[in-house]
């Protein structure tokens, strides 16, 4: 099939190199000239594991190309995808759809045979309907098809889970459409994908409530967490001993700083927003925003207990950056709260993150970039392991300890606590 991606991000990227890895011909079309000439010669604009050769192998093999020209991509497609982004409305919390409805238009004035015209972009319930009127005031209604699909790629392991979904939702009313999506998913599907085909709005909704669902049980888990710590009890065993309940299920169920990057803070938002629309209170989710909002305040007052009260003049160091481990992601991450609050109470803060220096810290003071992460753990009064990072699993405290103690406070849990002090550390974890 012949399919166009409009935007380059992470969505319209990840899922265009791997439908033309499945046999398709994909144009990716950005805007960004600089993106795509970088994308012609291989430099890929974001980390993601095994993307850059699933680039170089399909770029080599013709079936994916690159353009900024718009409207002869559409021209030469069947398949459009909407790939762009929908941040959160600057001083609100809805989603802005301005790229979405520039998008919708720049497809109207191009189409010159019938398309289907997909959003893969996260797009609050009704956005389908809005592009459907924007595009019929151009074109007859029998000339185009819209459909929404959701991608549920994490950062990190996007690959993996295009490849592997555990379900693929189509969300349209016609049957022609969603025969030709049928087709297009076929090499998933015969490897086990469910295919769940829903209305158009359903498959909107669905979207949100999954990343609303996911963030409500981590939030839960963070906060029985915080009642592990006054207990006494190590939340790991609760996690486990819950989450072997086939109803519940064990993943995302790891304690840990607030959660962030670019999908929950600003999806959880912006359901919430979309409901107080049609006169409906999504209290639960509502509680959620506030909690991991309030979180990296409890993780900060642990810090404090920690270093007895004494911030000021403290080397702390932190292990990863990133709001989670194999992304080079800053978005929503808790760390970007965390380091200039204690940087304001005087601390000096050194970092490490195995995607390099980030700009977000240059003008916050007193917090440099380490190049050296383990003499960095020498020097420091507190090393606080914020990323999840496989780097960090297997360092041997015990070489690194010098005349004072090591303290550590692992915010993932990714040491033994038994281990750790046998190696002679101070070690601090979460609900632990
Ligand atoms: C999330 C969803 O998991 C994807 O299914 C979805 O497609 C994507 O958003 C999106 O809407 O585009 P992502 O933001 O890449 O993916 O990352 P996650 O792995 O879900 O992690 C999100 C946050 O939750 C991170 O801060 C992570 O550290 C935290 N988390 C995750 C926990 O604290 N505990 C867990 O058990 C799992």
């Amino acid at each position: 099939m012949k399919l166009c991606m409009i935007g380059t991000g992470y969505v319209g990227l990840v899922s265009g190199v791997c439908f033309s890895d499945l046999g398709n011909d994909v144009i990716c079309v950005d805007k960004d000239l600089k993106k795509i000439e970088d994308l012609k010669k291989g430099i890929i604009p974001i980390y993601e594991p095994g993307l850059e050769e699933l680039v170089i192998k399909n770029y080599k093999n013709k079936r994916l190309t690159f353009s900024n020209n718009l409207k002869e991509s559409i021209k030469k497609s069947d398949v459009i995808f909407i790939c762009v982004g929908t941040p959160t409305k600057k001083g609100g919390s809805s989603a802005d759809l301005t790229q979405i409805y520039n998008a919708a238009k720049e497809i109207a004035s191009s189409i010159n045979k019938f398309k289907i015209i997909i959003t893969k972009s996260t797009v609050p319930v009704t956005t389908g309907d809005e592009i459907e009127k924007i595009i019929s005031k151009k074109v007859s209604k029998n000339k185009f098809s819209v459909v929404s699909n959701p991608e549920f790629l994490r950062e990190g392991e996007a690959i993996r889970d295009f490849t592997y979904p555990d379900r693929i939702v189509v969300g349209t009313h016609e049957k022609k459409s969603n025969q030709i999506m049928k087709n297009l998913y076929s090499p998933l599907i015969s490897k086990g994908a469910s295919y769940v085909h829903t209305s158009r709005r359903a498959a909107e909704l669905i979207k949100y409530a999954a990343n609303a669902f996911l963030a409500t049980k981590i939030t839960f888990i963070n906060e029985i967490a915080n009642l592990c710590e006054q207990t006494g009890i190590n939340v790991e065993d609760v996690s486990i001993g819950i989450g072997l309940d086939k109803r519940i299920g064990g993943r995302f169920l790891r304690a840990g700083p607030a959660y962030g990057g670019s999908c929950f803070p600003k999806d959880t938002k912006a359901i919430t927003s979309t409901a107080d629309k049609f006169k409906t209170n999504l209290s639960v989710i509502k509680s959620v925003i506030k909690s991991n909002e309030k979180r990296s305040i409890l993780l900060l007052n642990r810090v404090n207990k920690i270093l007895q009260k004494k911030i000021k003049n403290k080397k702390i160091l932190f292990l990863g950056v990133t709001f989670k481990a194999n992304t080079d992601d800053m978005r929503d991450s808790s760390s970007l709260s965390m380091i200039p609050a204690l940087s304001k109470k005087g601390a000096l803060i050194s970092y490490y993150d195995p995607t390099g220096e980030k700009k977000e810290f240059k003008k916050v003071k007193n917090v440099k970039f380490e190049k050296d992460f383990k003499s960095a753990i020498r020097e420091s009064d507190l090393t606080i392991v914020h990323t999840e990072w496989n780097d960090f699993k297997s360092i041997n405290f015990k070489l690194l300890l010098n005349r004072k103690k090591l303290t550590v406070y692992d915010m993932r849990n990714i040491y033994s606590p038994n281990k750790m002090r046998k190696q002679g550390v101070r070690y601090f974890g979460i609900g632990r």
